[in-house]
């Protein structure tokens, strides 16, 4: 098996998707494939979509359209489209785009191999089923067994769980990816194992509801628990979770857990009671807001995540202060924020939507609050000392780029052989999207 073909992956939407990739790519290497950032020396394109808001579809066509050029120069070129808008439009997607040769949706692309011999006999590939094995199983094998997986960075996604069940009313993954389904705990301590052999120090457990993991008897605690156990295995940080599955052994374990980093990606998506119903979200602001003060109570440096929609149907200007209210009793470290986009088929896109550009000044006023939280919990790092994995050399000569256990990116300068290392660091300034900082002994 001669690795002379080259496959470019374009990876779209959550790091679910970037796990995916790169475990597609393993798969694809068993046909021989290798990666290339190249996308005009590839005999392979795979885009791995995303479906989760508007126009993912369309953009994708765009996409697929740009690849046209490239087709006519090598008509040998393979194109692919995977993840979510692949599940979602299936065999569509060959039908208004005649130059992709392969559809493969989240849960077969341990069939990829089979696939590609399809394609190459010049058969339409297209594969989107649920199926009953579990995928994980059939890909390749990424611990000491399998040499020939290169040495990597030092950290990685994990995918522990996957689908949903929660239905919120605006959401397709209950759709593109099903129900929810969990990994046995035994499997994945297997492959964080085989991970850290490879040289992998910090491992973030992915889910779209990760905190619902039920494949070990403590749940994701539990589970947390055991891969703390892995010698060599530094840091452990998972996402995304919903409100209502922190229990409290979960809660318990950011105060306990040493190698749990003081991280939480936690959405709420609005901070009115009524649109939270109206969202399908099962919880209150208030129980939020005193599920909040339980973690911290358990971590009180905790850094804090979320996520916020608005302009979800029937939001009045007061349920949009509620949300601002909530932002500024909780106080985040970080979040994300989105105008509420209709997805087909899901119950929310029935409803009438809140006008454009209310939504948008909404957006607007949110995301300059959640800035100004942002920024001043980075600023508060400056004059602290942090522990900073270093993930990759920086621009400047002789400077490194790591993270902070608060998922801060710190630059330093410091010595190529740090690469992979954890190191203290006295953080010395903040800029907009970085922290920088000097080395310290020891
Ligand atoms: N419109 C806008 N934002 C959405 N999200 C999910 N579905 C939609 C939608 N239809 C956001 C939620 C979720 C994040 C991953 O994307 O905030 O937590
Ligand atoms: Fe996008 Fe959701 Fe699919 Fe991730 S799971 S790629 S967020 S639609």
């Amino acid at each position: 098996m001669s690795a002379s073909k080259k496959l470019f992956i374009k990876t779209y939407g959550c790091q679910m998707n970037v796990y995916d990739s790169e475990r597609m790519a393993e798969a694809l290497g068993e046909d021989g494939y290798e990666t290339t950032e190249q996308m005009d020396q590839a005999d392979m394109i795979l885009l791995n979509t995303c479906h989760i808001r508007e126009k993912a579809a369309e953009k994708v066509y765009s996409e697929l359209g740009r690849l046209r050029a490239l087709k006519d120069e090598n008509p040998d070129l393979k194109i692919g489209v995977a993840g979510c808008v692949a599940q979602a439009e299936g065999a569509e997607i060959m039908r208004r785009q005649p130059l992709v040769d392969l559809v493969v949706g989240p849960q077969t692309y341990h069939r990829l191999p089979d696939l590609m011999a399809k394609v190459n006999a010049g058969q339409p590939a297209l594969d989107t089923d649920f199926p009953e094995e579990d995928k994980f199983e059939h890909l390749p094998k990424r611990g000491k067994s399998g040499e020939a997986l290169p040495k990597r960075g030092p950290t990685a996604f994990l995918t522990v769980q996957e689908g949903c069940d929660k239905f919120c009313a605006f959401c397709v993954v209950p759709y593109t990816r099903g129900a929810e389904v969990s990994r046995p705990s035994e499997r994945i301590v297997r492959e964080a194992q085989g991970l850290v052999d490879r040289g992998v120090r910090e491992i973030t457990l992915l889910g779209q509801n990760v905190n619902a993991y039920h494949g070990h008897d403590q749940g994701l605690a539990g589970l947390i628990w055991q891969l703390a156990e892995i010698d060599g295995l530094d840091r452990i940080r998972f996402t995304t979770s919903h409100p209502n599955d922190m229990d409290d052994a979960l809660i318990e374990a950011h105060g306990t857990c040493d190698k749990l980093m003081p991280y939480l990606h936690l959405p709420v998506q609005s901070g009115s009671d009524r649109i939270l119903k109206a969202m399908n979200r099962k919880h209150t602001a208030e129980s939020y807001i005193r599920l909040i003060d339980r973690i911290r109570d358990a971590r009180p440096d905790l850094l804090l995540s979320g996520d916020f929609i608005v302009g979800f149907p029937g939001e009045t200007d007061q349920d949009f202060e509620d949300t601002m209210a909530l932002v500024r009793e909780v106080g985040y470290g970080q979040a994300y924020s989105f105008k509420y986009s209709p997805r087909p088929g899901t119950p929310a896109a029935e409803k009438e939507d809140v006008p454009g550009e209310i939504a948008q000044e909404r957006l607007y006023r949110l995301q300059e609050l959640l800035g100004e939280q942002q920024r001043a919990a980075q600023d508060s790092m400056v004059g602290r000392d942090v522990l900073v994995l270093f993930e990759k050399p920086g621009r400047l000569p002789g400077q490194l780029i790591g993270k902070s256990e608060y998922l801060h990116a710190v630059h330093v300068m410091a010595d190529a052989a740090d690469l992979g290392q954890i190191r203290k660091v006295r953080i010395e300034a903040s800029a907009p999207n970085s922290l920088s900082g000097k080395l310290l002994a020891g």
